[in-house]
């Protein structure tokens, strides 16, 4: 039985990601309040927000200093634009405070209030800039297989993952999808982890030469892929893939919508992976995610093209109504003047051994193939066979079931396609919650392993 809540849900509200067929009988889980890492449902159940939202509130759910200067930019002025060279301070001193933090030379700063809308404005300017250098045949744009970079038109054409694809008519032309950097699922028996980086940046160059590098724009990648399943990259693979893009002036654009603002225990996940990429994008916990915002780094060659563009046009004809939100900027601003004065950033980096031992220690259990992660982030990859490492019938919902046990359990994590559950919690979890999180992870797992059993479920 629904309550009557759900009931209202269900006749009213389309959810995002999720089976709506299935939802219809199910009902959803309705949160009502949060408090450090834990979020309560309608009943008063606490669960840990294991997955920090949708990997963004870093700094945890009841912050009154990013209330108070939401409240105070509301008061103050709460909205104005940056059309038509309109401006206003939280945006002009938040663009100088990421400037200084970018791991990459970094001109200007561009807003957006997504990540789709910002990996969107890159594929935009990818092309607006070979246009600018007189080069109209460069701009194809290539993303991996299981890469997540948004939703739009563009962005799901940029993201490798079926359900973004299949019955949307997507990717669009122009397009292409290199190989997932996945060592426990595509290495080669025996191929080290180089070895398998060496590999995949010469299925790079293949790609690009295949196409013709006069046609090759940019290529796009997460440092940690984060929805195709926590997927942290071999050693040695950002360096070789650069090593090909700059042979053939392909630029680099790094999606640190989920990396960035010390989730690898650094300020951007570039600097963890050797990463040197020309732009990086941002969103969530920029404002820890209590606000919506996002935004792109461009970098001067690409300012000056845009600059020459305006000149030429008459304007640059691009951005959305709440690019540079007053009051988006404003909660940015503090929740960066927190990661600062209360050390997030290196709070993650510290706790990052605990919680990664915590996560290898479920590589021991039966239905775990692997357990990887970085920083505060993990990934788990169930199969039928550790030997082998067959999986189960996608359409028996392993995963799925064990997110389900987790929520009863009382922590909240989520599961991935390929029967892969992400761990991604708010950035000021403490050691002791680390451990309650295992824990009921743990047990999640064990509850799966019986109903496995007892469903007599085999590999598919
Ligand atoms: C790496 C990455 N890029 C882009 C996006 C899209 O961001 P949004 O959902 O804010 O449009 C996401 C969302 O999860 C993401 O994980």
């Amino acid at each position: 039985m629904l309550s009557n809540l759900a009931t209202r849900d269900v006749e009213t509200l389309i959810h995002p990601y999720t089976n709506l067929d299935a939802h219809r009988a199910k009902g959803p889980l309705v949160l009502e309040r949060g408090a450090g890492v834990y979020v309560y449902d309608t009943e008063g159940r606490p669960y840990i927000e294991g997955m920090a939202g949708l990997w963004c509130t870093a700094l945890g759910y009841s912050n009154a200093e990013l209330v108070d200067a939401a409240s105070a930019q509301m008061s103050r002025l709460p909205f104005t634009h940056l059309f038509s060279g309109r401006s206003h301070d939280p945006a002009i001193e938040l663009a100088e405070v990421l400037k200084e933090l970018m791991p990459i030379p970094t001109s200007k700063v561009f807003f957006t209030s997504s990540g789709s809308e910002a990996n969107d404005t890159q594929v935009k300017l990818a092309w607006y800039y070979n246009n600018a250098l007189g080069r109209p045949r460069k701009k194809k744009i290539i993303g991996r297989q299981r890469g997540y970079h948004g939703v739009t038109v563009a962005t799901a054409s940029l993201t490798g993952l079926q359900a973004n694809h299949a019955d949307w008519d997507l990717p669009l032309p122009g397009f292409l999808h290199t190989a997932c950097p996945h060592h426990y699922r595509f290495a080669e028996p025996g191929e080290s982890e180089e070895a398998f980086s060496t590999r995949l940046a010469a299925e790079l160059e293949e790609l690009i030469l295949r196409e013709d590098p006069e046609t090759v724009a940019a290529f796009i990648a997460e440092p940690v892929m984060g929805a195709g399943g926590a997927i942290v990259p071999p050693r040695g693979y950002f360096p070789a893939i650069q090593a090909v893009l700059a042979r053939y002036d392909v630029r680099f654009i790094a999606d640190e919508v989920i990396c960035g603002f010390g989730r690898l225990g650094t300020w951007f996940g570039s600097e963890a992976l050797g990463m040197a990429p020309q732009t990086l994008s941002f969103a969530k916990a920029v404002t820890s995610g209590y606000v919506p915002l996002g935004g792109i780094t461009v970098d001067e060659p690409l300012y000056a093209a845009m600059v020459d563009q305006s000149a030429k046009l008459g304007t640059f004809g691009h951005g959305t109504t709440y690019s540079g939100h007053p009051v988006a900027c404003a909660v940015a601003l503090k929740a960066i003047e927190i990661y600062r004065r209360d050390r997030i950033v290196e709070g993650a980096a510290e706790k990052a051994p605990h919680f990664q031992a915590r996560l290898a220690g479920l590589a021991e259990h039966d239905i775990v193939g692997e357990a990887r992660g970085i920083g505060l982030i993990g990934g788990l990859e169930i199969v039928a066979h550790k030997r082998s490492r067959a999986q189960y019938d996608p359409k028996a919902g392993v995963a799925a079931r064990c997110v389900a046990f987790a929520q009863d359990e009382g922590l909240i994590v989520r599961f991935l396609t390929g029967d892969r559950i992400a761990v991604c919690p708010p950035l000021i979890i403490t050691p002791d919650e680390i451990d309650v999180l295992f824990d009921r992870l743990t047990r999640a797992l064990d509850r799966t392993r019986d109903w496995i059993r007892a469903e007599g479920l085999g590999a598919a």
